[in-house]
């Protein structure tokens, strides 16, 4: 990935990992990209301007009002004159005040004054994180179309474990080329991908559903974005934040999901991931269903949900051109992940062991055989952002070879 000639606006706020920022600007300059920082003054408490200028071989701005920086009051020019400003580490402060328009300080200011395209990698205290109030500021820029990428979840600074730390350089600098324009090997290509449980209503309180987190469909819709594509990623209900420049639907049973994946196509590829409940209430009640004192517990009727895979692999103009599934299995898993690639008629099982002592299910790692019809492939057990990135690499290779 080349990022030659291409302006980056680097605004390091205030936090632990802003040391990171400075293997970042080395990346971004290796790649051929100019880069100007921008730092904040609880970033300064972190990363030297020293270092940021050494690296970036550009000044370093700190003050809106200095007279020797040459920005001087020409905060327009310095967004102006740049492609994509990027914020890392942003802080839950730098986000809240982006979120509603605040402007007391350069980065701020530069922030507010930009029509350029904005990414942020966020890196805060899991608790921070999960606040309703930095959830509701995030959504309030990724509706005004603000790029995001990460955070990732692991062990943190302040020693707490979770969702806060922030995203690895290398997912930095592609969600970079994504905010720039892609160019990668998937530009100008459609993808569908379909993520989480599905939640089938027994009444307007109750409903039947399963334990997927949705990660793995996740990580795979932002990994095949980075690439380039332009993905439509159909969810049901997940705990998970949207994936940067990717246009995610929110479904709850199989039956919407379907409608929304048949609204989603044209698609060059769909993956299947979700865990879709295959049966549902036939008739869920209107109302909360009573115990009655000493009454028979209830008895439901069931009935089959449509199979989203099988239907979006049956032949016909809009198939899409590779349609692969998932196979969660608790034993003889290559013989059933065979048996389904079959039954679906789809082009390709992503088959994982799902048994509870493997952990796959709400886990960071995956280990996946990729079953087809030309034999199976085993991979290592890897991080689900590495199982997707790889799948995204498989699928920019299957979709080149079709053409
Ligand atoms: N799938 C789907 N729609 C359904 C059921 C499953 O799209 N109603 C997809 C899943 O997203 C996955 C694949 O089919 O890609 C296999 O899902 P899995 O739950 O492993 O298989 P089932 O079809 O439920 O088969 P079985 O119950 O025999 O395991």
């Amino acid at each position: 990935m080349t990022l030659a000639g291409r302006h980056i606006l680097l605004v390091i706020a205030g936090g632990i990992a802003a040391y990171k920022c400075l293997d970042l600007i080395r990346r971004l300059r290796e790649r051929g990209a100019q880069v100007r920082c921008v730092l904040t003054k609880a970033g300064s408490h972190f990363v030297t301007p020293m270092a940021l200028a050494a690296l970036s071989e550009q000044p370093v701005f700190e003050d809106l009002f200095a007279l020797t920086d040459d920005f001087g009051m020409s905060h327009i020019r310095a967004s102006r004159e740049s492609d994509l400003l990027v914020v890392a580490p942003a802080t839950a402060n730098l986000i809240a005040k982006m979120a509603h328009g605040l402007a007391d300080d350069l980065a701020s200011t530069l922030l507010l004054a930009s029509d350029k395209p904005i990414l942020l990698a966020p890196a805060m205290n899991v608790v921070m994180w999960n606040h309703p109030a930095t959830q509701a500021n995030l959504a309030i820029l990724r509706n005004r179309g603000v790029f995001q990428v990460g955070p990732g979840t692991g062990e943190m600074a302040c020693g707490e474990e979770g969702a806060g730390r922030l995203a690895e350089v290398p997912l930095i600098l592609d969600a970079i080329a994504t905010a720039l324009g892609g160019g990668g090997p998937l530009t100008g290509r459609r993808a569908l991908v379909t993520s989480g449980p599905t939640f089938e209503p027994i009444d307007p309180v109750r409903y039947i559903g399963n334990r997927s987190s949705g990660k793995q469909g996740h990580a795979i819709a932002a990994a095949l974005s980075r690439l380039g594509a332009s993905v439509t990623l159909v969810s049901g209900p997940a705990a998970l934040p949207d994936p940067a420049g990717v246009q995610v639907v929110k479904v709850e049973t199989a039956v919407e999901m379907l409608a929304a994946c048949q609204t989603a196509l044209p698609a060059d590829v769909a993956v299947c991931a979700a865990a879709v409940a295959d049966w549902r209430v036939a008739t869920p009640a209107a109302q909360k269903t009573k115990k009655s004192a000493g009454g028979a517990p209830p008895v439901f009727e069931m009935t089959l949900n449509p199979d989203i895979l099988a239907t979006l692999a049956e032949a016909g103009p809009g198939r899409p051109k590779l349609v692969i599934g998932f196979a969660a299995e608790t034993q003889d898993l290559i013989d059933h992940a065979r048996a389904k690639l079959v039954r679906k008629g789809c082009d390709l099982i992503v088959a994982n062991d799902v048994s509870a002592a493997t952990g796959t299910f709400g886990g960071d790692a995956n280990q996946v055989h990729l079953v087809g019809a030309d034999g199976v492939e085993t991979w290592p057990s890897l991080s689900k952002t590495e199982v997707a990135g790889r799948l995204a690499d498989r699928i920019a290779a299957l979709l080149g070879e079709r053409d």
